[in-house]
């Protein structure tokens, strides 16, 4: 049996934006989605999907036969979930060059599905390496990235940027700009993240401020601003001294920074009473900045705090259903085979 892991991730600036082509900064985060993977005998794929939510629940199929686990889940998450597993075994054949690989495969995730995290594009990343080493034919970080990313795009009508999957692939924080992807030197920054129990739904909130950017003259400028605001990040994480830890003057450029993000994302359309709550309550506890992470509509936001007074605001918080310190994940997608 192959295992992988790959990490989740928070965005420090740039989500929504970088669908235009503007850039964004995500950083991998130590939330994992472990795949295991065994090579069948035939061409059936099984997959057991456990704790991929908070409350956790377990699908398994067999071809096209689903088995609704009997925990209250949402079925539109359900599917992206086993949508998101076919699509890296799609890739994974496609990559050994074995159409007709069948596999047993276990997820388990402490990502929160679709919040922001990049629950998905880890459990596609970790699942594209475990099924193509099941395979003997393993495949280098930046493949499979790439192939992550197709997966993504596939799933998603192609309403994905290279952020998450490269992001979870090669782990750090990293810089995305269309297609062109790089890792950043960068010092471990305090996060906090606060999760509402909730999901957006990424397709509507994407085709949302698309809307509004094709009727809007002043929505194209916010999204480009928020590009302005992801360079001006760029340039206080470069300036910083990697390995000396962060200072109280980058937090403070970083936090104003995400604290504007903020702002134009809400002004796109795309926070919720939640998330706001949540971002105030960071904010009134000292965190240096805070914003909604990912599509928005619900799920995660994320912080800036070095005391421990952000988390404990948040747990706290009206709305706020899980609040905890996310390290910088330095190592992207990894072997665990047991
Ligand atoms: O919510 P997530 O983690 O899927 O992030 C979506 C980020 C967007 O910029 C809105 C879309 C994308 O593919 O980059």
């Amino acid at each position: 049996m192959t295992v992988s892991s790959a990490p989740g991730k928070v965005y420090l600036f740039g989500e929504h934006a970088v669908v235009y082509g503007e850039p964004a900064v995500p950083c991998a985060i130590e939330r994992r989605a472990r795949v295991s993977v065994e090579p069948r005998s035939d061409d059936h794929v099984r997959v057991v999907a456990e704790d991929l939510s908070l409350d956790g629940f377990t699908v398994e199929y067999e071809g096209s036969t689903r088995t609704q686990p009997d925990v209250d889940v949402d079925e539109s998450l359900l599917s992206a979930a086993t949508g998101y597993v076919d699509a890296a075994v799609r890739q994974a054949r496609e990559a050994a060059d074995a159409p007709e690989a069948g596999f047993d495969i276990t997820v388990e995730s402490d990502i929160p599905l679709g919040a922001g995290l990049g629950s998905s594009a880890a459990v596609v990343v970790a699942g594209i390496d475990a099924a193509t080493r099941a395979l003997g034919e393993p495949i280098d970080d930046r493949e499979i990235a790439r192939r992550a990313y197709r997966a993504e795009y596939e799933v998603q009508d192609g309403q994905a940027s290279r952020a998450d999957t490269f992001c979870s692939a090669v782990g750090g924080a990293v810089r995305v700009e269309g297609d062109d992807c790089t890792t950043l030197e960068a010092p471990n920054l305090p996060l906090v993240v606060g999760f509402d129990g909730g999901a957006g739904d990424t397709g509507k909130l994407v085709a949302g401020v698309r809307d509004l950017k094709d009727t809007h003259g002043f929505a194209a400028d916010t999204v480009a601003s928020i590009g302005d605001i992801v360079r001006e990040g760029e340039r206080l994480l470069a300036a910083a001294d990697p390995d000396a830890g962060p200072d109280s003057e980058l937090l403070d450029g970083l936090g104003e920074l995400m604290d504007f993000n903020h702002g134009l994302l809400s002004a796109l359309g795309v926070s919720a009473r939640s998330l706001d709550s949540m971002v105030w309550a960071a904010r009134d506890a000292g965190a240096h900045g805070a914003k909604l992470t990912g599509a928005g509509g619900g799920g995660c936001i994320v912080a800036l705090d070095s005391s421990p007074e952000t988390e404990t605001a948040l747990s706290f918080t009206q709305g706020c259903v899980d609040a905890f310190r996310a390290e910088l994940a330095t190592e992207g997608v990894r072997r665990e085979d047991r």
